[in-house]
């Protein structure tokens, strides 16, 4: 569903991701932990475009985004064509990035009629049942900024699910709350989870619910894979020295 090839992430001359390759199956869920700085954020926000590629290739679902091979040489796509592509891909933030002057269902049905094309009264419909999901039923019309943290957040999920991804991109989306609230967002995490086959790339330092949610964990150092298993094996025994320091200082 989604493979780096040979991937590189420059900023100026700090390279960020030199060589990277991996690959997430469709349906998969794949946590990315590892210290500050090691590039987790800069992979996830590569996968939504929000940052240029280097070098290197994404594949999306097999087909190569962003930039294609074409003739000995790397070229980039057509904006039409990487937008066509980008509506799969989803992503929630850790500072919920809510649209501040639209109420609560005006954020979630914003891209879906703007984006998709979707009809008023279907997009509202799904809002709903989001809404439903996520637990704020009561909460439609109400502004963001009225919310508290947790429930901002999970207006974002919903917001985030209204489009239908195929692809979930989760950056760190507890790390602003206060912790009495982290539960109530990583509980509707674990329901989408469950209850669809949305591929997932999650950045997080909530190991429980890693080893939860996730196939496969990749352990992450200066930009490069160091270790990569089934979240029970390398949380209880870690292959790398690295990931043991790591995991000492997060628990
Ligand atoms: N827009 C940017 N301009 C310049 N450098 C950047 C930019 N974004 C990220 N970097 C650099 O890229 C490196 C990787 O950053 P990234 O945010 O991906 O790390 P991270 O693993 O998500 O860290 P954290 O756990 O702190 O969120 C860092 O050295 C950072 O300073
Ligand atoms: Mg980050």
């Amino acid at each position: 569903m989604i493979r780096f090839e040979n991937v590189v992430k420059r900023f100026g001359d700090n390279t960020v991701l030199d060589d990277l390759n991996f690959e997430v199956a469709k349906g998969e869920r794949v946590t990315l932990i590892g210290p500050s700085g090691s590039g987790k954020t800069t992979i996830l926000r590569l996968v939504m475009t929000l940052e240029d590629l280097t070098d290197g290739y994404i594949y999306i679902d097999g087909q190569p985004f962003t930039y294609e091979p074409r003739g000995g040489r790397r070229v980039r796509q057509k904006q039409k064509d990487i937008n066509k592509v980008s509506t799969k891909i989803g992503m929630v933030f850790q500072q919920f990035n809510l649209f501040p002057n639209m109420t609560v269902v005006e954020n979630i049905v914003e891209a879906p009629i703007h984006v998709l094309g979707r009809g008023k009264e279907e997009a509202h419909a799904r809002a709903r049942e989001l809404l439903e999901l996520v637990g704020l039923s009561d909460k439609v019309d109400a502004h963001p900024t009225r919310l508290s943290g947790g429930q901002q957040q999970r207006v974002a999920i919903a917001r985030a699910l209204a489009m239908d991804p195929e692809i979930l991109l989760l950056d760190e989306v507890t790390s602003a709350l206060d912790p009495e609230l982290v539960g109530e967002v990583l509980g509707v995490l674990r329901d989408v989870a469950s209850s669809t086959d949305i591929t997932m790339l999650i950045v997080t330092h909530e190991m429980q619910f890693a080893q939860e949610v996730s196939d496969r964990v990749m352990m992450f150092d200066h930009g490069r894979i160091i270790e990569d298993g089934e979240p029970g094996a390398l949380f209880s025994a870690p292959r790398e020295q690295r990931t043991r320091d790591f995991l000492q200082a997060v628990l």
